[in-house]
């Protein structure tokens, strides 16, 4: 079946077929791309929330691909601040721009961009809901290290307010991986969700401690405490630094797990692990370039 990206939004990895992640995955692999491939073509970012990699690699992999880019980082900047609503944000960037990629702390706002913005939207992360190529970037990493995506991977940390836990579940799910769940108390992934990824194929295995997650497990998938997600701060410090990766943890693992995190990171994985074999976590840094290259040209109809 033909695979067709052209003109799509990509707001959730739930709507991505096995086939269609494949087929993004390998688009990044091929690293067919050359630098003139999105000439006279504008990228909006709308960042209402702080972001390091996922502005500046989208920023990257667009000029990489001779396109430009114009947005906002600071939106208070931008006459949101005056009081006018998403919704009409977007109906004005669509006019000027060939896609956007939006970020937003409320959960479901690249939904409704995507339904009043007459070019694709890429949401580059909702509230605790999604972040898609994060996801992507993080199956590619997977396959690059295994070979394959039915893995186990041990999800530890913050499984309740973390968007990229969320969508690496359901990237993985597709591939019938088995996740082990580790986390603080009041931290643990819902039982919705839980269930949702069963029903996709996923094995779901709740671990009582952190040593029977690392020992199992194919992959480590590390996560800050979504701090700014707490309505309360006391319930945050009360999780604080509950769980820390290092080196001497890390002996119990089999051979060829590796360590990955999103990043950012606080205190949660010892910065003595950056120079062990387990730790990849950069190298995810950098396969975002690939995979936003591969979605940028594949929803702007290109490749
Ligand atoms: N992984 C990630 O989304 O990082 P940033 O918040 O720095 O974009």
């Amino acid at each position: 079946m033909r695979v067709e990206f052209s003109g799509r939004d990509l707001i959730s990895m739930r709507e991505l077929s096995r086939q269609e992640i494949e087929h993004i995955l390998n688009a990044a692999e091929r690293t067919e791309f050359s630098g003139d491939m999105l000439k006279g073509r504008l990228m909006s970012t709308l960042f209402f929330e702080p972001s390091t990699r996922t502005r500046l690699s989208f920023e990257t992999a667009m000029k990489r691909l001779g396109g430009e880019v114009v947005g906002f980082s600071k939106p208070g900047a931008a006459s949101l601040s005056k009081g006018e609503n998403l919704t009409d944000t977007i109906k004005t960037v669509s006019c000027y721009s060939d896609v956007i990629v939006l970020r937003h702390p409320r959960e479901g706002a690249a939904r409704l961009a995507a339904e009043v913005s007459d070019v694709p939207v890429i949401n580059a992360g909702d509230g605790s809901n999604q972040h898609p190529t994060q996801a992507l970037t993080d199956l590619y990493t997977i396959r690059r290290e295994h070979g394959r995506l039915n893995v186990s991977v041990a999800m530890v940390g913050d499984l309740k307010y973390a968007r990229t836990v969320r969508s690496l579940g359901h990237g993985l799910a597709k591939f019938g991986a088995r996740l082990l769940l580790t986390s603080p108390p009041g931290l643990e992934m819902s039982e919705e969700l839980c269930a949702e990824l069963e029903g996709m194929g996923a094995k779901v295995e709740v671990c009582s401690s952190i040593e029977e997650a690392v020992e199992n497990a194919d992959v480590l998938y590390v996560t800050r405490i979504q701090k700014e997600r707490f309505p309360d701060p006391e319930e945050y410090r009360k999780v604080q630094g509950a769980y820390r990766i290092t080196p001497e943890l890390l002996e119990i693992a089999k051979p060829g797990m590796v360590v990955l995190h999103p990043l950012p990171r606080v205190d949660e994985i010892s910065p003595e692990v950056d120079h062990t074999e387990r730790a990849r976590y950069f190298h995810q840094v950098r396969n975002s370039i690939p995979i936003r290259m591969a979605v940028l040209t594949l929803l702007l109809g290109v490749v």
